[in-house]
């Protein structure tokens, strides 16, 4: 068994001499066009079309396969398909697995657009949903039913961040239904900190959007398959026309080389603020992996080798919407985006209502503000200060 450590994987994966050609970091090949010399090439090329043979731009380049190698050594699996942003990554992998008649399974705390996928696209395809509480372990095999294709994960749930019991769920799933498909949304272990093929999951999806561009200024999805997955999810992204360009390609595969790096820097001010938020009197509790009052924090200590940028807080109080625009609007660190996985500290608010109104099977158990952070690279000491004027902002704003 090899005992490279990751770090070193992360700078060696796929920087092959036939990805690289005698520079450091692969080349960048853009092309549609991929052009033969000979017609005896040109079958060769038809031939090895699933399996890193130039053929067609939709298949890929150098620099595509390159990353997919990368990914690959990442993750585990037999192989790793491209998308244009993490949503096409969860969307793909499950058409990829599902016909009519079929039910997916999926819990009812993974991000949002992923439910709305299910809810809004499948059905009218004539496949089921079924949302299942994020907490459960081995019950879930009560809820398979005899036509259930995919069962989708996602762990630590979206904006609330409980853990699940993955090897108690896949053993369940197996035992009841051995041919369906697991997958797992895998975006906050970056791949690094969770390994779900690991754990008997079929396909690890990201969005490479965050923590592998790490950057914020491109989106990708990934999808890392297991042996048995890998040729049906390979050639059915590929019939609906999935690729990403070879620039995004390649800033993915460069952000690979500094992701060890940047996830310790993360994890590291990210628990500082979790414990300094703990201590605060406004905040009701902290939902961090890596602390023990986060739901499923036995799972992530078992299965996990660390924990990223991301987590949340809930607030005593709900904020009026003036306390909430006093709160958000003035802040010097944080930005207030959509994203997270960059460099830059991030942060986003959701009423408990709205959060009730994206969890269809649980609710919130809470009746405070609930606050999401990602703690960017930024030393900690200004996001603490920045975080602790804002809770001055509150109190001032209290009452309007
Ligand atoms: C957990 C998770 N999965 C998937 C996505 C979708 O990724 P993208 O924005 O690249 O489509 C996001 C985006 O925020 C996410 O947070």
């Amino acid at each position: 068994m090899s005992t490279k450590k990751i770090e070193t994987t992360l700078i060696g994966a796929g920087r092959a001499k036939k990805f690289t050609q005698g520079s450091v970091n692969s080349v960048i090949q853009r092309a549609s066009s991929l052009v033969f010399d000979t017609v005896a090439d040109k079958q060769r090329a038809t031939a090895g079309r699933a399996d890193g043979a130039l053929f067609y731009g939709r298949r890929g380049t150098l620099t595509h396969f390159s990353l997919q190698e990368a990914m690959v050594e990442l993750e585990g699996g037999a192989g790793c398909a491209l998308y244009p942003c993490g949503a096409a990554a969860v969307s793909n992998a499950i058409l990829s697995f599902v016909e009519a008649g079929d039910h997916v399974l999926i819990s009812g705390a993974v991000y949002e657009p992923t439910q709305d996928f299910c809810t809004k696209i499948l059905s009218k395809l004539n496949v089921s949903t079924t949302f299942f509480d994020h907490s459960i372990g081995a019950e879930i095999a009560e809820q398979v039913q005899p036509n259930t294709r995919v069962v989708f994960l996602e762990s630590p749930a979206s904006i609330t961040m409980e853990v699940q019991d993955v090897p108690a769920i896949v053993a369940a799933v197996r035992s009841k239904a051995p041919e369906a498909i697991i997958m797992l949304d895998n975006t906050w272990a970056a791949g690094v900190l969770f390994r779900p093929l690991d754990f008997g999951v079929d396909i690890s999806i990201q969005a490479g959007t965050k923590y592998l561009v790490g950057h914020s200024d491109a989106m990708i999805g990934t999808a890392v398959a297991n042996a048995r997955c890998w040729a049906q999810l390979r050639e059915n992204s590929y019939l609906m026309g999935q690729m990403v360009d070879a620039d995004t390609a390649y800033v993915t595969s460069r952000g690979l080389r500094t992701l060890a790096v940047r996830l310790r820097q993360h994890e590291e001010s990210a628990l500082q603020v979790a414990h300094w938020l703990e201590q605060r009197p406004e905040v009701a509790r902290v939902n961090h992996p890596a602390l023990e009052q986060c739901p499923g924090h036995t799972f992530w200590k078992r299965d996990f080798s660390g924990s990223s940028g991301l987590f949340s807080f809930v607030l005593k109080e709900k904020l009026s919407p003036y306390q909430l625009s006093q709160y958000l609007d003035n802040f010097h660190h944080f930005s207030m985006a959509y994203s997270w996985g960059g460099f830059e500290s991030l942060i986003l608010a959701n009423q408990p209502e709205e959060l009730a109104a994206i969890r269809p099977v649980a609710g919130v158990d809470f009746t405070g503000t609930l606050v999401r952070l990602h703690i960017g690279l930024e030393h900690v000491d200004d996001l603490i200060d920045d975080l602790a004027a804002g809770f001055a902002r509150i109190k001032e704003a209290g009452g309007r």
